[in-house]
């Protein structure tokens, strides 16, 4: 799958850019392919305690008592697997949701008040693919998915 990151503001899109970006506005021909935009595990079935701090931790849950058509599906998303921090000088600035490879929407969380975590209630049919991308203020861009 293709990576394409925004010369403006950082923004991932992946396999076809937008006509504008979707966070800062800048055209499409900002966005450059940059396989490098998005960091891995060295080892994705070892990952280490540091990746695991960064590597997002989706949970998704079908029924939601907020929606009651019973249509909603809630997807929680907490970094990591052991929770990163969230300070000043090091901390989650925003988790990004993709529905089906498209972005859907950006949480921005401020260090201090916000867990390092995320939630969207979503009408997403049986089957959909939904990744989730969070990026650390020190560590950069770190991604994980599944599906619903
Ligand atoms: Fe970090």
């Amino acid at each position: 799958m293709k990576i394409l990151e925004c010369a403006g503001c950082g923004h991932i899109e992946f396999e076809e850019a937008p006509q504008t970006c979707l966070v800062c506005g800048a055209k499409k021909n900002a966005f450059k392919e940059n396989p490098d935009a998005i960091r891995q595990p060295g080892h994705p079935r070892e990952p280490t305690d540091s990746e695991k701090k960064h590597i997002p931790h989706i949970v998704v849950v079908k029924q939601c008592g907020l929606i009651p058509d019973g249509s909603c599906t809630d997807v929680h998303v907490k970094v990591g697997e052991i929770e990163h921090v969230m300070q000043p000088d090091h901390h989650i600035r925003h988790i990004d949701y993709y529905l089906n490879h498209k972005f859907i929407s950006r949480v921005w969380l401020s260090p201090e008040t916000c867990h390092p975590a995320a939630g969207l209630h979503l009408r997403a049919p049986e089957g959909s693919h939904i990744l989730a991308l969070e990026n650390c203020n020190v560590h950069g861009n770190w991604m994980s998915e599944t599906t619903v």
